[in-house]
């Protein structure tokens, strides 16, 4: 039995007026895989992101997530099928502190009844459960300092630790690493690595090195559509790729 996958894009398109952003995008994703799509600036890869999450409805097309058609729902009801991000750019509380702001993201994935009838029990339960998430992208340490307080660094890897709050079964991160130093680079490689294996995850990553150390799957857009997609080292070599990068560079 081949089990259904997490995402299936099926001749997606998404125009903005006269410009085709997402051209007839077919993929699959499989359980617990780990796609990097590479691509140009205004390939169309933020878009196809906002796709998937409902951020922005798609020309034609069809998006199945976990074997559902998502193409009428919201967001916020793509985000209860277990699809979890981050932004390009950031979107953070600044003036609260980093435990507040996960404690926020933890009441935002509690549902119903439970919100309004919170017991000192299940805030300790939340601010447990989110000390866990701060410990587990290396920044329980800082726990009660302000986000405004930290790094650019610091505050991407806060950013990874919302996206995991509630568990969700397919991320999607775009850029994770963008505007950061080598060396944070590295310690966000390491992150991103430790997520657990069950989570599907989709990266869009412009530096080479990180997208070798993460990918299971290498994805290439340009202008919107597919033109490569498979193992890295295949996808590597393929001309394709050297003439977009080439070019890009
Ligand atoms: N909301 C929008 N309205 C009009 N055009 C858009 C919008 N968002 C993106 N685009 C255009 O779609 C193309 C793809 O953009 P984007 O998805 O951001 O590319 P990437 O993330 O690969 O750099 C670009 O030409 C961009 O200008
Ligand atoms: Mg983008």
């Amino acid at each position: 039995m081949t089990s259904t996958p997490p995402l299936r894009l099926d001749n997606v398109t998404k125009s903005f007026g006269g410009l085709t952003a997402v051209s007839d995008v077919t993929l699959s994703v499989h359980e617990g895989e780990r796609s990097v799509i590479l691509g140009p600036n205004g390939a169309g890869k933020t878009t196809l992101f906002h796709c998937i999450t409902g951020t922005l409805p798609i020309t034609s097309g069809t998006i199945q997530i976990f074997g559902k058609n998502v193409n009428r729902m919201t967001p916020n009801a793509r985000t209860r099928l277990g699809v979890g991000r981050t932004f390009q750019i950031t979107n953070l509380f600044a003036e609260l502190t980093l435990l507040q702001n996960v404690v926020l993201a933890v009441h935002g994935r509690a549902r119903g009844a439970r919100r309004l009838f919170t017991s000192w029990q299940s805030e300790r339960h939340v601010v447990d459960q989110a000390h866990a998430e701060l410990d587990r992208v290396g920044l329980c340490g800082k726990a009660d300092l302000d986000v405004s307080e930290l790094s650019y660094g610091e505050r991407r890897q806060l950013e990874l630790a919302l996206a995991l709050v509630g568990g969700p079964r397919l991320l999607l991160l775009d850029e994770p690493c963008a505007g950061l130093s080598q060396s944070e680079r590295q310690a966000f490689t390491g992150l991103i690595r430790a997520i657990p294996s069950n989570v599907t995850t989709i990266i869009v990553e412009h530096d080479m090195d990180v997208a070798f150390a993460i990918a299971d799957r290498l994805i290439v857009m340009n202008q919107g559509a597919l033109i490569c997609d498979g193992p890295p080292e295949e996808v590597r070599n393929t001309t394709e790729v050297q003439e977009v990068y080439l070019g890009d560079a």
